[in-house]
């Protein structure tokens, strides 16, 4: 959002975040002091948020790979009750191929790692058909891309 807004100072958007620290919260505030008026910080469990609101883009990074396959899907299909029409979510996750990830568990940093064919699995379990993958440019995050 910082960055975006660093580039795009007069966009009329308007974000709404949901984190449950609000430690974490506090700090993203610092960062975007300058464009708080776009910005909208819930501290709550994202499993409990519930918007009126229809959103064009909902995106989600480092928060799903806490989730087993059940809660994936689940609040995968309560975000897609929050897109608007032609809308598009954006869900990060680890991917199997990780090289960091024995290193990670020596630190008991427990993620459900993912594979491109997961993803698209889990996303069809949630009801939805167009479905792609991404990735960052070394391969360790997917993102997975629904419209
Ligand atoms: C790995 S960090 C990712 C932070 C940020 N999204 C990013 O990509 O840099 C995971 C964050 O998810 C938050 N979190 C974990 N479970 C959550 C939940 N159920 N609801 C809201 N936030 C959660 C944690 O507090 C933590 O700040």
């Amino acid at each position: 959002m910082l960055q975006f807004f660093e580039k795009n100072p007069d966009a009329s958007l308007h974000f709404d975040c949901i984190e449950q620290d609000q430690n974490a919260v506090n700090y993203a505030q610092e960062l975007c002091k300058n464009f708080l008026p776009n910005i909208t910080f819930h501290v709550k469990n994202a499993l409990r948020f519930q918007s009126t609101t229809k959103y064009d883009l909902i995106w989600s990074a480092g928060l799903f790979d806490y989730f087993d396959d059940k809660v994936f899907v689940h609040l995968l299909k309560k975000l897609g009750s929050m897109l608007e029409g032609g809308g598009e979510i954006v869900i990060g996750n680890f991917s199997t191929m990780n090289p960091s990830k024995s290193y990670m568990e020596v630190f008991e940093w427990h993620l459900h790692h993912r594979s491109p064919n997961t993803l698209k699995y889990l996303a069809k379990s949630a009801g939805f058909t167009n479905i792609t993958i991404g990735k960052e440019p070394e391969g360790v995050n997917l993102f997975l891309h629904i419209v």
